[in-house]
């Protein structure tokens, strides 16, 4: 069901006294920088998209180099790094979709880089998520002393700052059980982590034209504010495939207001407002929409509070829906053709894809591995819709 096609806020005000707008964010932000429109330069986002088996990406991702660049130094340039830098196989105790394992499991890559543009104090990723990243088998992790560099800011985040702390202190110890000849490291993959870098230049081959070649960066240092400035020292990278992690950026809503500047709907603490910045009755936001890219699950129910409190605060004010009846939206959809699922849909679909993970793993595993798989999702929208349904008229 889309928002703007098969329903618009009209038949939302027609049916309910209030509307929610919980669409999150999910495309890449921009990097303008040159060579970032190459074959092989690619947003970190819509690649999560792809392995999570979001239905609206494509099912192929091409995954053909061997050197990797990933920038941005949040939980999502770990994801990124961690999901090229893993072997498919120990991937299949998640539930990692069919062409997705397929797809990584061709993948050639040996080297992933991770690229921030401040230092080790002014990461933005999170202790738990860092720690995964060494639970990767066969896959060694890579420190580079130079890029160890604290200022008085970072001594004072890392004394005030737990999270900060527990950061450092895990990475200062892994550069320090580092062997200093990195030929002593074993694995047929690495994942190096390199600091105080930021990007200018995606560049291509002559031999190879249109195709990512190598990234260039200039190597930054930090400046006493918490910030990073240029040295005027630039280095270069030979990879064949760049993926910005930098960011996610909302998307405008048909007929809602929008902040093209921080890909937000304007809000007050959830109240949706309108161009001339009045509360638009009956209509509120919550989530990445409402306050941007940020937070974890936790941060997200605190906002989400916010946002319901002012909704029972206006509760007596609301616009009254003219069609209330419970089935009403349900007869709008049928009248229109759209193929629509219910709750008791998605329970049969997540019923379906524990079958799946159950069989495969009671018939030994999958793709030759051992191991236990606890669903097999299903990707493509047809099928979920289909599976739910389906699922749905066998239980009456
Ligand atoms: N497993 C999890 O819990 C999980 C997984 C995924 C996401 N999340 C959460 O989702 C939110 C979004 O994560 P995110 O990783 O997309 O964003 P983020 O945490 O805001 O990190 C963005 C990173 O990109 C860097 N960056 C921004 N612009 C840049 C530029 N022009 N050049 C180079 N680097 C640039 C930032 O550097 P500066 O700091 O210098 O600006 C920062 O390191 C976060 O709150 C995150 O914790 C959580």
């Amino acid at each position: 069901m889309d928002y703007g096609t098969d329903l618009t806020i009209e038949d939302l005000r027609t049916h309910y006294d209030a509307v929610i707008f919980a669409t999150g964010a999910i495309k890449d932000a921009d990097l303008n920088i040159p060579g970032i429109e190459l074959d092989g330069s690619y947003g970190g986002a819509d690649f999560v998209s792809w392995y999570d088996g979001h239905p609206d990406v494509p099912r192929e991702w091409p995954l053909d180099a061997k050197e990797i660049a990933v920038i941005g130094n949040g939980n999502v340039a770990l994801d990124v790094a961690r999901v090229l830098s893993k072997h498919a196989d120990d991937l299949l105790s998640t539930e990692i979709p069919d062409n997705v394992y397929a797809g990584l499991k061709s993948s050639p890559v040996t080297d992933v880089h991770v690229f921030g543009r401040r230092g080790p104090a002014q990461v933005k990723f999170t202790p738990l998520e860092l720690r995964e990243l060494s639970h990767s088998k066969d896959v060694d992790i890579i420190l580079y002393p130079e890029d160890f560099e604290f200022d008085e800011e970072s001594d004072r985040q890392i004394q005030t700052n737990n999270q900060t702390k527990t950061m450092v202190g895990t990475l200062t110890n892994w550069i320090a059980e580092q062997p200093e000849d990195l030929s002593e490291l074993k694995a047929s993959r690495r994942l190096h982590l390199h600091f105080l870098h930021s990007p200018v230049e995606i560049y291509d081959d002559p031999e190879t034209p249109g195709k990512v070649a190598g990234i260039k960066f200039e190597r930054t240092e930090l400046d006493g504010t918490g910030n990073a400035r240029g040295t005027g020292e630039f280095v270069d990278y030979p990879v064949q495939a760049v993926y910005r992690a930098i960011g996610y950026f909302g998307s405008a809503l048909p007929e809602i207001e929008f902040d093209h500047k921080k890909g937000v709907i304007p809000n007050d603490g959830g109240r949706v407002l309108d161009a001339s910045g009045s509360h638009v009755p009956g209509v509120y936001a919550t989530g990445w929409i409402k306050r941007g890219p940020v937070g974890l699950i936790g941060h997200t129910k605190g906002d989400a509070l916010e946002t319901v409190t002012y909704l029972l605060e206006d509760r007596e004010n609301l616009p009254v829906a003219s069609v209330p009846a419970e089935d009403a939206v349900v007869d709008l959809l049928d009248a229109r053709g759209v193929k629509f699922t219910s709750w008791e849909g998605w329970l049969a679909l997540d019923a379906h894809e524990l079958a799946l993970g159950a069989a495969a793993t009671e018939a030994g595993g999958s793709h030759g591995v051992e191991v236990k798989r606890e669903r097999i999702k299903v990707v493509p929208r047809e099928d979920m819709v289909d599976i739910s349904r389906d699922g749905v008229a066998a239980q009456v």
